[in-house]
């Protein structure tokens, strides 16, 4: 009786794994299917797309080439960024924890990369402050990418620094067009002396009118520090 029953489990396990495999999407389907996710969000207006496609494929970029693991994105808005930099940490194995106050924007964030296939296996999309959710976090993070509202760019930039690892990156949006609004975070990044930072536009194409752009900052490793 008791073969009977574990022969009937068996049967009924490997049919719920064929009927699975057959409904999993492919490799393909997947990538096709986050390519439209990407293009239907670059064809919304520019204010809820937050960047061109040449800032988000500069974030994957510097996930891919860096082998980045561990990233934190503060601000989600509506997955944009997280979209792209998800498709880096799916190749490097990695995860990105990403925040975001507002629930319906959090919402939306959550149907795009679940469409895109990167909620949860690779993103974790968490609704809520930034500045009560960093601190559940345990770095150390490879990458910040700071997207938040500028004015409060340098009181996040107390709570996560401790969190990035040596030899890691924090990246900060708008940081040319809206420097002005985030004025006191880039006087403490441009003079601290564990980082080396930069200025940084992307462009699609020569002929792209200039857009707005980042700064970068490298947390120099201890034994290139002078
Ligand atoms: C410019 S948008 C982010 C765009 C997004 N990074 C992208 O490129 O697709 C800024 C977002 O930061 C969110 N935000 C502002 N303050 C926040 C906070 N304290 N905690 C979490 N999210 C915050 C806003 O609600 C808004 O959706």
């Amino acid at each position: 009786m008791r073969y009977r029953t574990w022969r009937i489990g068996a049967i009924v396990g490997a049919v719920c794994l064929a009927a699975w495999g057959l409904h999993a999407p492919s490799r393909d389907e997947t990538l096709r299917k986050r390519a439209a996710v990407l293009e239907r969000m670059e064809g919304v207006s520019w204010q809820r797309q937050s960047m061109p496609p040449s800032d988000g494929r500069f974030l994957r970029i510097m996930v891919e080439s860096t082998g980045a693991k561990r990233v934190l994105e503060i601000g989600t808005s509506h997955g944009y960024a997280a979209l792209w930099l998800g498709s880096g940490l799916e190749q490097t194995g990695g995860r990105l924890w990403t925040i975001e106050i507002d629930a319906s924007r959090a919402r939306e964030a959550r149907r795009n990369l679940q469409e895109a296939g990167l909620l949860d296996s690779v993103v974790t999309a968490i609704e809520g402050d930034a500045f009560k959710e960093i601190p559940k976090l345990t770095g150390p993070f490879d990458i910040v990418y700071l997207d938040a509202w500028k004015e409060d760019y340098d009181e996040f930039f107390a709570l996560f620094y401790p969190m990035v690892r040596e030899g890691g990156v924090i990246l900060a949006h708008n940081a040319i067009l809206q420097a002005g609004d985030m004025k006191d975070f880039l006087d403490i990044v441009t003079k601290h002396p564990e980082l080396d930072t930069v200025f940084l536009r992307t462009l699609e194409d020569p002929k792209t009118p200039a857009p707005d752009g980042f700064v970068v900052c490298y947390k120099r490793k201890v034994e290139s520090k002078k």
